[in-house]
């Protein structure tokens, strides 16, 4: 599949393991990079790998130190679910439970093994529907909340 990844400068060498998996496995990675070491600004990084994953509706992998940076900006963009995993159980019930469609993971946090088996269970699992559309439906009616009908 295409997947949409990035990180700031505390995720360049977790994100090119995963580059190099995904990869492996037949996947297609849009990098959003950054990829040296050089600081850079997490809400830049989470802004591109969200507009890949609303252009083209793919998945999105992003990280930072935390991955609360990361995530809580690329929420901010229309149309993203972004979820911040820290253990292989939360990235199954994001998907599973409220279709997300961007994994935020924490390179200072989470261990490079935990994060690989936290990306391919997000990768791998299914949205069920059913109850949980109407809540995801709950969810996206946020974002018109507070906007007048120019959008403003
Ligand atoms: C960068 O030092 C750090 O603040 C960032 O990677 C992230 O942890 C923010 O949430």
């Amino acid at each position: 599949m295409q997947i949409a990844m990035g990180c700031d400068h505390a995720g360049v060498e977790i994100k090119k393991e995963i580059v190099q998996l995904l990869q492996n496995e037949g996947h297609v990675v849009i990098d959003c990079g950054t990829d040296t070491s050089e600081s850079v600004d997490y809400p830049d990084i989470a802004e591109k790998v969200a507009a890949q994953v609303m252009d083209k509706q793919i998945k999105g992998i992003i990280i930072c130190g935390t991955g609360i940076g990361i995530s809580i900006a690329a929420n901010k963009v229309s149309g993203i679910r972004a979820a911040l995993c820290n253990d292989v159980y939360t990235a199954s019930l994001a998907r599973q439970h409220n279709d997300a469609n961007i994994v935020a993971v924490g390179a200072r946090v989470t261990g490079p093994g935990l994060i690989q088996a936290i990306i391919q269970t997000f990768l791998e699992t299914k949205f069920e529907g059913g109850r949980h559309q109407r809540r995801v439906d709950k969810i996206m009616a946020l974002e018109k909340q507070g906007k007048t009908d120019d959008g403003i």
